[in-house]
């Protein structure tokens, strides 16, 4: 059955990236990381595109090596706990939640809290950034296309927030014929849509206003795999608590399943107890 054919694809993926190859490498430090790097570029002349392009930009060249080794092997490592999820006719995929994260690759927890990475994408975008609430699972996030038709059709990642909400995505591992597909200025009358289409290799970045780009990642093939990591920052991360009911279903039934979803509503519910 081509379900044992897939999970083969995984295992030797697995096997390929098994610790024993890059545990030497310690964790590196996520603000001089990313201070290494950040510094090399023309940040004003970025903060512009970002702002022609309709708050959207891609750089092909991000994250500093050891950063992207490390991401790698952590994507590896946490092959066994991706949540898979179907959606007919949108999406199909895996994922793993920041509270997967939190307990199994804390370094990528201290990448999205680094000072000189959001400080970074505050000189990007204008606005004052924050980070995601502690039971917003997209906060962090890994997403997983390892089976063929693997993709997620054309969608906004619209801000549930009353502030707006911006979507930082990193390229981890790219075996795979997956594209990042977008449209530029659709929620803009004045100028005409702008299509584009990037295939993010690993330590590449796309920077963006969920409410503003419109995207979509295309199928995967046989015997592909890409890992992406997201990361969700918020200019005010109040919610009205009717939108917060209608984003926990969605990420429930379309990324991250009830147990991870709704495990924190749970715990509060008991401490509240
Ligand atoms: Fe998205």
């Amino acid at each position: 059955m081509s379900t044992h054919a897939e999970d083969d694809v995984i295992a030797s993926v697995s096997i390929e990236g098994s610790p024993a190859s890059s545990s030497a490498a310690p964790a590196p430090n996520a603000d001089r990381a990313v201070a290494s790097r950040t510094r090399t570029f023309d940040t004003r002349r970025l903060s512009r595109d970002f702002a022609d392009q309709d708050a959207f930009l891609y750089l092909e060249d991000f994250l500093a090596p050891e950063v992207t080794a490390q991401l790698v092997q952590s994507a590896r490592g946490l092959l066994d706990e991706v949540n898979r999820n179907y959606l007919p006719g949108h999406k199909q995929g895996g994922s793993v939640s920041r509270h997967t994260i939190d307990r199994l690759a804390p370094f990528i927890a201290e990448l999205y809290r680094s000072k000189e990475l959001i400080g970074w994408l505050e000189q990007l975008s204008g606005d004052k950034l924050q980070v995601s609430p502690a039971d917003d699972p997209h906060a962090y996030a890994l997403y997983y296309y390892t089976r063929a038709g693997d993709h997620i059709g054309w969608h906004y990642d619209t801000s549930y927030y009353d502030g707006r909400r911006y979507t930082l995505l990193l390229g981890v591992i790219d075996e795979s014929s997956c594209r990042l597909d977008y449209e530029l200025h659709t929620r803009n009358a004045d100028v005409p849509d702008q299509p584009g289409s990037v295939q993010i290799p690993p330590g590449g970045l796309v920077f963006f206003d969920g409410d503003k780009l419109r995207h979509r990642i295309t199928p995967a093939g046989a015997n592909e795999m890409r890992v992406s990591l997201t990361f969700e920052y918020v200019t005010d991360p109040n919610m009205r608590p009717w939108r917060r009911f209608i984003s926990n279903m969605k990420d429930a039934i379309a990324y991250f399943g009830f147990r991870q979803v709704f495990r924190q509503m749970t715990k509060r519910g008991k401490d509240h107890a």
